[in-house]
């Protein structure tokens, strides 16, 4: 697995987070909250007592997680990357949030999580697992703090269908670094998704990595002709 350097990743992030959401937006035609939608919902059918959104960003999948879940549901948002973790917290205030118990955000290193072995319910990590250093390590970690019987759901960029893929590497490669500089001002953050978009496994890879890692009874479900996909693995009881 060659993965992108960590601390490249958090600069890069921290450069584009007052405008990330934007760019997902308009880069996505609005796709992306569809395919959070699509997560929360997987999550919310599993009846966690607490979730853990890993690699939050600025806080969309937690946010919607608290919404999701019922109010005695703790829900915690992780990230390393301090700027994109401020856009988190504005938006929890904005929305009105103010009781830490029920959605917090903590900065952290998903290969490093600082939570106590056995201790989650449900954990989502929503295009992040592209972005991890190491990602065998990440998903040892992910597996090590989930309880037995507990739940990862990991949404993430796909290879597309054959018909799609012309069409979406065009998009990838071409038009979307030059949108994304209108809108960010930074081509290279978007030249970057590209590129670990198109180097990222397909299903079956990806789900036979969860497999490698210790998850059981894991599935993945494609989103828009395969671009995204959320894959669900269970640590054993
Ligand atoms: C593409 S964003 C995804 C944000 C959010 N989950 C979403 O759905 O929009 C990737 C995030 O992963 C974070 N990230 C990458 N590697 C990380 C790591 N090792 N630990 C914590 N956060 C990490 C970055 O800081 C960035 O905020």
């Amino acid at each position: 697995m060659t993965e992108p350097e960590a601390e490249a990743v958090e600069r890069t992030f921290a450069g584009i987070a007052l405008r990330y959401d934007l760019a997902n937006r308009l880069l996505s035609f609005g796709m992306d909250c569809i395919w959070r939608r699509r997560l929360v919902r997987m999550v919310a059918s599993a009846e966690p007592k607490n979730a853990l959104d890993l690699a939050t960003g600025s806080g969309d999948v937690a946010l919607s997680l608290r919404d999701a879940l019922p109010a005695d549901t703790e829900v915690i948002g992780l990230d390393f990357c301090q700027p994109m973790l401020d856009e988190a917290v504005r938006k929890a205030r904005l929305a009105g949030e103010t009781d830490a118990s029920r959605l917090r955000f903590v900065r952290g290193d998903c290969l490093d999580l600082p939570f106590e072995e056995a201790s989650v319910d449900a954990l989502t990590i929503a295009f992040g697992l592209r972005n991890l250093e190491d990602r065998a390590l990440g998903l040892a970690e992910m597996r090590r703090v989930l309880r037995p019987g507990g739940s990862l759901f990991v949404l993430e960029f796909s290879q597309p269908a054959c018909w799609l893929r012309p069409f979406y590497y065009l998009y990838l490669k071409a038009i979307l670094p030059l949108f994304a500089w209108v809108i960010t001002r930074d081509r290279s953050a978007y030249q970057y998704l590209g590129a670990t978009i198109s180097k990222f496994p397909d299903q079956s890879e990806l789900k036979a990595e969860l497999e490698a890692a210790g998850f059981d009874l894991v599935t993945a479900s494609s989103l828009t002709g395969s671009i995204v996909a959320i894959h669900h693995g269970v640590k054993e009881a």
